[in-house]
Parts: structure tokens; C-alpha cells; sequence
């Protein structure tokens, strides 16, 4: 993999006395902290007139340059950068304010930087660091396949030397950062790059270095010799056979595993029931769930953590053809129930049921969870600013709020009620791929999943609206434009909030 944090020096001096292009200061609305008093002192009132005239206001997201002339500071120039109300400072205030720095450096080209950390009393100051860096470091990627685009990284930043041990701190962001890059990579590769094939050569490759994960594979017709019908049949129109593609890490004894089941539709045109143009443009990104999980099992193998994990990724091309799964089909699927096939469009919940099943019957798990790109209607209901979080398990439901909260990926819980599951109910077969139309969509597609998943503690995440981002938002800087890797935080934080819980929960 390669190095995605720079170098870090950490000085004892104040960084402003380092030689580098950039300093970057934190300024809030209502509020000049020391380091920003100690700078208006050395550049003689000049904050406070900035201030006075209106121009340093340090509103979210306002930028200001400034050349000092002065020996004793040594950066080329000082960026503040607007944080809001100092009472409104929070875990997310410091990973946006790493946003901007990484993207203002990458687009100015910055190969040397000097950072100052703004402190409070509510966030531990190892915390800051670890915040800021993780905003930083999402904030630099770049996904591109242009020729001769060199890549000219940052090299270089100074920080001033903390009270606190700074080595866990760096590589957990090193380690978190390379599994969203990953995540993020996957499903921002073009369909054809990225077809079930090439991902499961992909994700070989990746895991060469983890003598520890495991790697199981079954392909095309074993999947019907074995009973998945679903991802046979909805993989079935493609000429790249379909495959559900199985990674184990064993890093605890004696405990039955977690399985991770990710939505892997490499590319949905719909099948038969096809897309239009526009609504299949962005289908490339219908692997976002699988390239979430595929992240994460490396974040844990990377980081040693001690918990069993399986991640399952049912990787399939959804398209048109003469071979293709066609409307009014029933299947008989690998968890037993038969399902008629309303609408070829709604495969993913078709895909995973034959996962969670299988995580369920032949790995043993008792907590499954599973993300996906499910759904539009979850687009409707909760816009592009949380996942839907559908759970049967009110401790897996309290676990995730805990890890969205810590991760900064954030969900909203939805009802899973007995009425939802009357509108997938079926004429023909036991349920149906599709439940009202018009109707409370994600909660159709829950209600499926988790039909599959009785039994065990189960939750679902619906990824459908926050798993891309059409173009780089101030809101957000640190999700340049295209895939998030939303999912892999939220995932990490669950397994270690789990693992420390279950002292509590399972004695
Ligand atoms: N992959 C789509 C869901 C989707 C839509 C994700 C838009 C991101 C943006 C899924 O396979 C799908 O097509 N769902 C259908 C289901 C319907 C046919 C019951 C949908 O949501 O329209
Ligand atoms: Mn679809
Ligand atoms: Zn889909």
C-alpha cells in the first residue's frame, strides 16, 4: 500500500518559526485562542484589525491569506481558516478543518506545511491530532485516470510537539485512511475495470501481504450446485460469471465469527427491467457496499484486532441479455424461502439474502451486518446526509449510534414494522423482490433482508445516498468529489465498541 500520511515532524518551537510555504490557522467566530493572540502580538495587531474590518469574521469555511514580513516568522504566508462558533467546536470542526487544509494544499501545490491544532477542553488533545490528520488525509485523494497527471503529494508537516504519545495516534490514521482509500478506489473504477472477475483478482492481490485472511471463492455454476440461486440468477445475463467471494480472519478463539456482507453490483443496468440513461450513469457505484467491507477486513487485519470477521462479497454485473433473470421468475434461494422476482432492478437484496444465509448456515454467525447501495427511496427520505440504519436488535441499534457518533459516518434508524413485511408478501412464492409501489421503499428491501437473517442479530445499512458525492462540497472537504468510502469507520468503530461491550453485554 502506499504511505498516505506525510511525513509529520513535530517541532518544540512554535511551527510559525519553521521554514514552509503554509501556515494554517484555526480561527472561530467569537474567540481568539492563544496561538491566534501570539500571532496578532508578533504581526502587530493585524488580526485584530482584519477582524475589525470584517474580513476575519471566521465563519465556517472563510480563508484568508496573509504574507507576514517579519524575522521571526518564517512561513512564506498564513491561511487562517474559519471554524465558527467557538461553543459549536466539535469532533466534526476538527476533521472539516483538516478538509481544508489538504484541499487548499493540494490545489496550491504545497509541498511543505505547518499546521496549528486548535484545542479545547470538551476533545482530548490526542483526539484533535487524530481528527485533523483523518480529515487531512481524506481530504488529499484523488481518483484519476488522466494521462500524465503527475501526482505532486504533500511531503511534508510540522507540528508543534504534543504532551501525549503520538505513535498510536499516527497509525490508526495511517491504518484508517488506507482502508478508505482502498474502499474508495473500488468503487470509483470504472465498471469494466471493476467487473466480479477483476475485483476478486483485486482483492487476492490486496490481502497477498495477510497470511491470516483466509480467501474462499465460489463461482458461477457451483453457486446453483450449492443452492444460491440469487446471485447465480441475477449474475446470470453477464458474460463475467457472478461469485460470492468469502474473507476470514480469525484474531479471537473460540468465538462464533461477524460477518460483514457487502452490496457488490459491480455495474446495475437494471437488467431486464432497465434503467434510463441517467438514472444507470452512476452505477459504476452500486459496489460501494462490498468495497466498504473489503476496507474494513483490511483495517483489521492491519491493525491486529481481536475479533473473529467474515466479510462476505456477492459480486455480480446486473445487465440485460438473453441469459438474463427475468420478471415473474421464482427462485428458490440458499436460505430456503422462494422468492418471485417483481422487478430485476431490485437485485441487491436478491444478491445479499444468498450472503446472509450462508454467513448464517455455513460460517456460524451470530451478528451479521450488511451494507448496500439498497435503495432510491432511502435517497428520498434521508437525502444525501445519513446511511438507514434498519435493525431487530436494540443493542446492535444503541452499538451503532455509539460508532456513528465516534466515526462522524452518519446514520438515522428506521422502523422495520410488521406492516412492511405484509407488502412484500407474494401470490406465487413465499415474498416478493418489491413491496408498494411508491411506498416506503428501503423499508421493502429491509424487510426482505432481514427475512433471511431471522434468528441472528442482524442490522442493515442503507448506503444509497451518502456512498458518493457528485462533486466536493464546502460542507464536506473531506469527501472530494465520487466515492466516500462511507461505512468504513462506522464498521471499524462498531467492531472495537462490540469487542469492548461484550464485557458487559455477554459476560
Ligand atoms: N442500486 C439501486 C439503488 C440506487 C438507486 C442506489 C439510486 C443509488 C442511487 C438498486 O438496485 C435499485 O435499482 N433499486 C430500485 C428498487 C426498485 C426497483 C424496487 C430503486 O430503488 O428504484
Ligand atoms: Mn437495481
Ligand atoms: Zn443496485
Amino acid at each position: 500500500m502506499r504511505k498516505i500520511t506525510p511525513e509529520i515532524i513535530f517541532v518544540k518551537e512554535d511551527p510559525w518559526r519553521i521554514e514552509t510555504e503554509v501556515l494554517y490557522l484555526p480561527v472561530f467566530e467569537n474567540k481568539f485562542t492563544e496561538d491566534v493572540e501570539k500571532l496578532d502580538h508578533l504581526l502587530d495587531g493585524e488580526l485584530n484589525r482584519l477582524r475589525k474590518l470584517g474580513d476575519l469574521k471566521g465563519r465556517v469555511g472563510e480563508i484568508i491569506r496573509i504574507y507576514p514580513r517579519i524575522p521571526e516568522i518564517k512561513v512564506k504566508r498564513i491561511i487562517t481558516i474559519g471554524l465558527g462558533p467557538y461553543e459549536k467546536f466539535s469532533e466534526e470542526t476538527l476533521r472539516i478543518y483538516g478538509g481544508y487544509i489538504g484541499s487548499d494544499a493540494k490545489n496550491s501545490g504545497y509541498e511543505s506545511i505547518s499546521i496549528i491544532t486548535p484545542h479545547s477542553d470538551k476533545i482530548l488533545s490526542d483526539r484533535s491530532l487524530y481528527l485533523v490528520l483523518e480529515g487531512f488525509n481524506l481530504s488529499i485523494y484523488t481518483f484519476s485516470l488522466k494521462t500524465g497527471d503527475e501526482i505532486r503529494g504533500i511531503k511534508k508537516i510540522i507540528l508543534k510537539e504534543p504532551a501525549f504519545d503520538t505513535k498510536p495516534v499516527l497509525e490508526r490514521v495511517e491504518v484508517l485512511s488506507e482502508a478508505i482509500y482502498i474502499a474508495r478506489d473500488i468503487a470509483n473504477t470504472p465498471a469494466s475495470d471493476m467487473n466480479p472477475e477483476k475485483l476478486e483478482n483485486y482483492v487476492r492481490d490486496l490481502f497477498k501481504e495477510f497470511p491470516d485472511v483466509e480467501i474462499f471463492v465460489i463461482r458461477g455454476r457451483e453457486l446453483v450446485e450449492r443452492g444460491m440461486n440469487g446471485i447465480y440468477s441475477v449474475g446470470k445475463g453477464s458474460s463475467v460469471e457472478p461469485r460470492l467471494i468469502i474473507l476470514r480472519y480469525k484474531g479471537a478463539q473460540n468465538e462464533s465469527p461477524i460477518a460483514l456482507v457487502g452490496k457488490t453490483v459491480t455495474f446495475d443496468a437494471g437488467g431486464l427491467d432497465l434503467k434510463t440513461p441517467q438514472g444507470m450513469r452512476d452505477m459504476k457505484f452500486d459496489k460501494s457496499g462490498g468495497a466498504a467491507v473489503i476496507g474494513v477486513m483490511y483495517a483489521v487485519a492491519k491493525s491486529r484486532l481481536p475479533v473473529n470477521l467474515v466479510v462476505l462479497i456477492p459480486a455480480v454485473e446486473n445487465l440485460p441479455s438473453g441469459s438474463s433473470y427475468k420478471p415473474g421468475d421464482v427462485l428458490r434461494m440458499y436460505g430456503g424461502l422462494t422468492v418471485e422476482i417483481d422487478n430485476t432492478d431490485a437485485e441487491g437484496r436478491v444478491i445479499m439474502a444468498d450472503a446472509i444465509s450462508y454467513a448464517k448456515k455455513d460460517l456460524g454467525a451470530k451478528i451479521i451486518i450488511d451494507i448496500a447501495t439498497l435503495t432510491g427511496a432511502i435517497v428520498v427520505a434521508l437525502g444525501n446526509h445519513a446511511a438507514g440504519l434498519f435493525t431487530n436488535s436494540e443493542r446492535l441499534a444503541e452499538i451503532f449510534t455509539k460508532a456513528s457518533e465516534r466515526s462522524g459516518d452518519r446514520l438515522w434508524r428506521m422502523p422495520l414494522w410488521e406492516e412492511y413485511f405484509e407488502d412484500i408478501k407474494s401470490e406465487v412464492a413465499d415474498i416478493k423482490n418489491t413491496g408498494v409501489a411508491g411506498a416506503a421503499g428501503a423499508q421493502a428491501g429491509a424487510a426482505f433482508l432481514a427475512k433471511f437473517a431471522e434468528d441472528v442479530e442482524w442490522a442493515h445499512l442503507d448506503i444509497a445516498g451518502v456512498a458518493w458525492v457528485q462533486q466536493e462540497g464546502p460542507k464536506k472537504p473531506y469527501y472530494p468529489k465520487g466515492a466516500t468510502g462511507y461505512g468504513v469507520r462506522l464498521l471499524y468503530e462498531f467492531l472495537e465498541i462490540l469487542r469492548s461491550s461484550k464485557l458487559v453485554f455477554l459476560g
